[in-house]
């Protein structure tokens, strides 16, 4: 059975976090726990939780820490993610992060180490202004850094590709002061708790990778 391992990739919106969990999923095999996706898929579903979620995600705000914490306890009592797994965009504040963090001990099970991404707020705004989703499966695409082979058309699927309802301008400008006032403050939270990594946000998605791949190698040799 593999080593348990539970990943938190921190950093603001388009810092990367989803780019890097999908390599990390299908090198390491576990499953990323993605609370954007599946606040997305509610919203698409219009389930409950996705029409309370989605004028704060449509805003740029952040969905509250009770709908959000419930939500993600249910993901975590699952099966499939008992040995670990890839968490992108969940904590957010650290009342998730107690959450998180009492979850895992339910489960006799601990956070191997927060990987934070960093990238600059210009950096993020040119990513997120080039992002295209798939419509059907949210594939996520970049128009020049990850193009699709015809442009917007999904690889995948053929689907259409379009911009995120929040990735307008004004709503990335929002979702970055938000990253900076109620998310940021889990960079302490880690660093005291030493889980903290910090891996250089720039350069390539596979030059990112490279420094995640060392960060983690790391870890594992030494746990
Ligand atoms: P969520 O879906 O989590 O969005 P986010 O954190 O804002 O992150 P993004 O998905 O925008 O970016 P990313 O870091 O994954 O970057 P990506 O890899 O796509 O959350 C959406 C909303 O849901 C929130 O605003 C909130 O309302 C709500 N929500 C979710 N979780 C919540 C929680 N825990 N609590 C409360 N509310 C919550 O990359 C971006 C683009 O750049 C892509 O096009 C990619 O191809 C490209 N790219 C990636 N890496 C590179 C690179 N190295 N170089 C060049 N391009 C790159």
């Amino acid at each position: 059975m593999a080593t348990p391992l539970n990943l938190i990739l921190i950093g603001p919106p388009g810092a990367g976090k989803g780019t890097q969990a999908t390599r990390l999923r299908d090198e390491l095999r576990f499953p990323i726990v993605s609370t954007g996706e599946i606040l997305r898929a509610n919203v698409t579903n219009a389930t409950r939780l996705g029409i309370a979620a989605q004028a704060h995600m449509n805003g740029g705000s952040l969905v509250p820490d009770d709908l959000v914490v419930a939500m993600a306890t249910e993901r975590l009592e699952q099966q499939d993610v008992s040995a670990g797994c890839i968490l992108d965009g969940f904590p957010r504040t650290t009342v998730q992060a107690d959450a998180l963090m009492h979850q895992l001990l339910k489960r006799r099970n601990t956070i191997t180490c927060a990987l934070l991404l960093d990238t600059s707020d210009a950096e993020i705004i040119a990513r997120i202004a080039g992002r295209r989703i798939c419509v059907e499966t949210g594939h996520s695409y970049h128009v020049e850094h990850a193009p699709p082979t015809i442009p917007g058309v999904c690889d995948q699927d053929g689907s259409a590709l379009v911009l995120r309802d929040d990735d307008k301008p004004s709503v990335v400008e929002k979702r970055l002061e938000v990253y900076h006032e109620q998310t940021a403050p889990l960079i302490d939270y880690y660093s005291h708790r030493k889980l903290l990594h910090r891996i250089d946000g720039t350069g390539s998605p596979s030059e990112v990778y490279e420094r995640i791949v060392v960060a983690v190698t790391a870890l594992r040799a030494s746990a």
